[in-house]
């Protein structure tokens, strides 16, 4: 079955002393939480990852992600970090395609699936977020949307590829806002999500593929979210900057 997964992006936040004080206290204390088919990934900014890395070592079923890597798998790109260079520091995960990366950076599907190529032949494991604006959603076109992210983004892949991606829907209105989208409004696009994985690769893969829900998600909505039959995780921004909150929405899982 497919594994569970809370991850916390960190985006632009912490420096390096306490980015490993408060990733050692989140190892502390999910320590009895994980169990076997669960995961918890936090994603710092990437110069801290090497650091992260040794202590997740320590951990089974936490791991650490990098946020962002380049298209290209190496060369002249000054000031950019590849998919291996994340790879090589003992990181499992990279987020593709965050709507921060798309709306400031003027990232595209086409450039995500570049950017997803060279992650899974790094050997890493694409936590890929679609998801509409407020905007996309009034006029009706979320559903489109995100076909087309998903057809553009991943669905080049083939199924042995695809079978290590994480999908994270991440309505933009929802992100950094306080906005969430309600418990129906996320399960509905999750079922979506993975009906379109269906028609692409059959049952099997689309029952086996983690889709998490991202966009203000905290320890009081988490319970409700995680509870729909098509959620089977967090993407969690704010609230992964506090020990306590994340490892709550952690806790959620065996609650
Ligand atoms: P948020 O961010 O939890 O702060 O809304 C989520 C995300 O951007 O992944």
């Amino acid at each position: 079955m497919r594994k569970k997964i809370v991850a916390g992006n960190w985006k632009m936040n912490m420096e390096y002393t306490a980015g490993v004080s408060l990733f050692s206290e989140v190892i502390n204390m999910v320590r009895d939480e994980v169990r076997g088919d669960q995961e918890v990934v936090v994603c710092p900014p990437s110069i801290f990852l090497h650091s992260l890395g040794v202590l997740a070592a320590q951990q089974q079923n936490v791991n650490i992600g990098g946020q962002n890597c380049h298209q290209k798998e190496s060369g002249a790109y000054t000031g950019e970090i590849s998919a291996a260079m994340i790879k090589s520091v003992a990181a499992e995960y990279v987020i593709l395609g965050h709507s921060e990366r798309r709306q400031y950076f003027g990232e595209t599907n086409e450039l995500l699936a570049e950017k997803t190529n060279v992650s899974l032949k790094a050997g890493l494991k694409p936590i890929f977020c679609i998801g509409e604006t407020l905007e996309e959603r009034n006029s009706g076109a979320h559903f489109d949307i995100i076909s087309a992210q998903l057809a553009e983004g991943v669905f080049h892949l083939d199924a042995e590829s695809f079978a290590n991606v994480v999908l994270a829907y991440e309505p933009v209105w929802a992100i950094g806002t306080g906005v969430t989208a309600s418990p129906e409004q996320a399960q509905e696009i999750h079922a979506f999500i993975r009906k379109q994985i269906e028609e692409r690769y059959g049952d099997a893969v689309a029952a086996n593929t983690t889709i998490l829900y991202g966009g203000s998600c905290n320890p009081k909505n988490a319970p409700e979210l995680f509870a729909q039959a098509d959620i089977d995780g967090g993407l969690i921004g704010g609230a992964s900057l506090k020990s306590r909150d994340f490892t709550d929405i952690v806790k959620v899982f065996n609650s």
